[in-house]
Order: C-alpha cells, then sequence, then structure tokens
C-alpha cells in the first residue's frame, strides 16, 4: 500500500475521537481527524473540509472596531433592531448589488447566518399549525438540518440537480400543495456544489411562495462569488440573483464571514421584505401574547433571546465594509475571486487523475468556480471515497451528509496554498495507482 496515513493510525484516531463512521462524518468530526493526524505526524493535510476563509481579513472592518471600542461602545447593551449605522448601509449595500429597495428597518443584524436561520426557522415554523415543516432544496449545509433537528421541527428535502429551470416548478407544485411547507430555504452560490440559480428559477421559487403563502429563506453566503458574471460594480448591472424581485415572502442573509473573510466576528444581516416584516400571524399572538408581528416578534422576541444582541463594533465594522464597497471603495467580488482561481486550479489535478466534478453544470452552463466545488472517482460510494482520501491526507465532506443523491465528496478551496497543488497531484498519483 502506498498510503500516506496508515489505516491503523487512521482507525486509532477515529476510535478517540468515538467517530462511528468516517464515511459519515460531520464537518465537525472531520476536522478534528485531519488536524489529529497532521499534528501526530507532522505531515500537512490538504484540508478541503471546513468552509473557513481562507483570505486576510478585511481591514476595513478591523479598523472600524478598533474605533468604535475606543469610542467605549463596549459598556452598552446593542439594541436588538441594530445601529441605525448598520441597518442604513445594509440597505445601500442591498440596492447597490441586488438593485432591490429595502428601508433600514427592515435590515436587521444577526451573529452570523448560523444565528440568522436558527431564528427564521423557529419563527416560521411558529404562523401557522398547519405549515409545520421546512423545505430544503438540496444539497444544502448540513448545519441547518441539525438546527431543525434541535428545534423539534419537522423538514423534508430534494436534490435539486435534476429539477433544474423549468422543471423546478413541478416539483415544488408538487411538495408545497399539501400547504404544510413553511419556509423554503437555500444557498446560492451553493454550499457543497456551487450551483447558482438563475434569475428564471428564483422567479419560480418567487411565484410559489407567494402561491402557497410559504417564505424563502435565501442564504447568499457567498454573496457575488459567481464569477461567471462580474457583480462587482455597485449600482450597475449585472446584479446579484435574487428571490426578492419575485416575491414579498423572503429574508435575505448577507453574511460578511466570507465576502469580508470576518467569520470570526461573527456577524451578518437578516432582510426581511417590508410586507412580510409588517404581517401579523396569529401563531406569533398565541405564543408571544404581543400583537403578532412578524418584524418585531423576529427582532425582539426571537433573535434577541438567541443571541441577546450583536456587538456593537462588529455592526460598525459590517457597516464600514458595506459602505466601502457600495461606495466603489471595497471590491470583495475581485479580492475572493481567490477561490475561484483556486477551484479551477484544483479542479484540473482532479480531472487529470481520473476525478471528475460531480455536480458539473447549471442547467446547460459549466458550473462556476467558487468557494466549493463536488468531485467523485469512478463509480466509488460517497463514505468510501471520503475514507479513502483521508489515508492520502486529503479530508473532505461525504455528499451523503448534503442531502445529495449522488456519489462524490464536497471539496472546499479555502485553504489550499501555492506549495499544496504539487503535494495534491502527487496524493493523487498514490491514490490513483491503488484505486
Ligand atoms: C450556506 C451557508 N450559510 C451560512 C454559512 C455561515 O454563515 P455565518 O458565518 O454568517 O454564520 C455558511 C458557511 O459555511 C454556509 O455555507
Amino acid at each position: 500500500m502506498n498510503e500516506i496515513f496508515s489505516r491503523e493510525l487512521v482507525d486509532s484516531v477515529v476510535k478517540e475521537f468515538k467517530i462511528p463512521s468516517l464515511a459519515n462524518a460531520t464537518i465537525g468530526q472531520m476536522v478534528l481527524v485531519a488536524s489529529k493526524l497532521e499534528s501526530t505526524t507532522g505531515i500537512p493535510f490538504i484540508r478541503m473540509d471546513q468552509g473557513v476563509p481562507g483570505l486576510e481579513p478585511c481591514k476595513i472592518g478591523m479598523d472600524s472596531e478598533k474605533a468604535a471600542l475606543d469610542r467605549g461602545v463596549a459598556s452598552m447593551y446593542p439594541a436588538a433592531e441594530g445601529v441605525p449605522e448598520l441597518k442604513q448601509e445594509t440597505s445601500r449595500f442591498v440596492k447597490a448589488f441586488l438593485d432591490i429597495d429595502l428601508a433600514p428597518t427592515y435590515c436587521l443584524p444577526t451573529t452570523g447566518s448560523v444565528a440568522g436561520s436558527f431564528g427564521s426557522f423557529l419563527i416560521c415554523s411558529q404562523l401557522n399549525k398547519k405549515k409545520d415543516t421546512i423545505l430544503f432544496i438540496d444539497p444544502g449545509f448540513p448545519i441547518q438540518k441539525a438546527q431543525l433537528r434541535m428545534l423539534g421541527v419537522k423538514y423534508k428535502q430534494f436534490d435539486v440537480f435534476a429539477y433544474r429551470g423549468e422543471k423546478l416548478r413541478n416539483k415544488l407544485e408538487e411538495l408545497l400543495k399539501d400547504g404544510d411547507i413553511a419556509a423554503i430555504v437555500y444557498s446560492s452560490p451553493n454550499n457543497p456544489t456551487w450551483i447558482t440559480f438563475t434569475e428564471e428559477e428564483l422567479s419560480i421559487f418567487g411565484e410559489m411562495a407567494t402561491k402557497h403563502d410559504t417564505i424563502i429563506l435565501e442564504d447568499l453566503a457567498y454573496f457575488g462569488m459567481d464569477f461567471r458574471e462580474d457583480y462587482s460594480k455597485p449600482f450597475c448591472a449585472p446584479y446579484v440573483p435574487t428571490v426578492a424581485r419575485y416575491t414579498d415572502n423572503y429574508i435575505l442573509f448577507i453574511s460578511g464571514s466570507k465576502i469580508f473573510s470576518y467569520a470570526g466576528q461573527r456577524v451578518a444581516v437578516a432582510c426581511i421584505s417590508e410586507v412580510l416584516y409588517n404581517r401579523s400571524y396569529e401563531g406569533l399572538v398565541d405564543i408571544y401574547s404581543g400583537s403578532g408581528h412578524f418584524g418585531i416578534t423576529f427582532t425582539n422576541a426571537v433573535m434577541y433571546m438567541i443571541t441577546s444582541g450583536v456587538a456593537h463594533s462588529v455592526q460598525f465594522a459590517l457597516a464600514d465594509m458595506f459602505k466601502a464597497a457600495s461606495d466603489g471603495k471595497l471590491n470583495f467580488v475581485e479580492y475572493t475571486n481567490e477561490y475561484g482561481r483556486r477551484a479551477e486550479r484544483m479542479k484540473n489535478i482532479f480531472r487529470d487523475n481520473g476525478f471528475h466534478v460531480v455536480y458539473d453544470k447549471d442547467i446547460e452552463r459549466e458550473i462556476g468556480d467558487g468557494f466549493f466545488f463536488t468531485i467523485g472517482y469512478k463509480d466509488m460510494k460517497c463514505g468510501e471515497l471520503v475514507s479513502e482520501l483521508i489515508h492520502y491526507g486529503i479530508s473532505s465532506i461525504s455528499l451523503s451528509t448534503t442531502g445529495s443523491e449522488r456519489e462524490g465528496v464536497r471539496a472546499c478551496t479555502s485553504r489550499m496554498t501555492e506549495e499544496l497543488y504539487d503535494v495534491l497531484d502527487s496524493r493523487l498519483k498514490l491514490f490513483t495507482e491503488s484505486h
């Protein structure tokens, strides 16, 4: 065998962390295994597991945080609805890059999109007793399903790859006709496949959301990072595609984590449509004994109970980063395009060694290069591929953990560095010799 990490060593680490099966390991478990193998042997891993930003954090944000702290903001509790500066700059950013008019009132800070989706799942499942299920447009972000399990909220899911374009309409009709879907969640560009929905598909989502009175939770964690288009110019077409053009039933999540490499500071915004924000629901009256107002309940009851507010300093940081982007002084699209360049090189190395891209098409179009891509090898099952790659010092995530119906793994480009491309190539060569 030409493996870099022996079966015995990998097995002992898996046992030490009490991981039932490497084949179905969560992201957290994969991170533990790869880190432990690296630290015990001193041999570096090609870390394609966790989606952590691999770029320097945005300096504008850091400077802004320092200045806010020097002004003494640390002593004050932050208001649930957020500081006016962030609300104003979010509204402007949404206009600049999405061409959507949304007043500052409807733009709320959260401690990352993950907290925003948690609160949204909760409130959406409480609006109407008949609507008790969340629909996942999969493959998706496993953390969000874990949130639903924790909340005890039901979910349905389907792998969207076979239902792209106009086919989406019938599939959604079929799933929505029973009237039990409270909300639909997807990310675009998508974690893990980098599928990016077209305006046509988003118009179908929007039409269905209005028709069946369900809320779209649009996760824009990778905002503007479909590098096949140039979304870098504020207040100029092309604008980032969004469902907000097609329905009033939406919450958009825009995170600072990836676009500004600000993941550690935990900050994002939830942008709620004016109509949804101002709607009242009987279900909320029952639980929160208020007026049942969606926006106020979401802000002051749900999100405040989850996060107890978002630190002032990071709110000012995000406000200033949004401002710089809208002013055309911070080209976050060009900056994050580094991930696209890495993906292109990595995919070529995988392809040259007999691997294939699993989710390879956006309908007719070649899938873009970005933060994630998916790879398969011959007819290997997800679990087998993820476990086998570990022995060659390559960590990834099994697609089976993402609601995918296809065989393969998710690869993240964020931690790739210049010296690792040759290492990846040589390790894949070793892999193919024995597979
Ligand atoms: C689809 C998706 N949503 C949300 C997040 C996390 O966002 P945040 O850091 O703002 O909580 C990620 C990060 O991996 C993601 O892939």
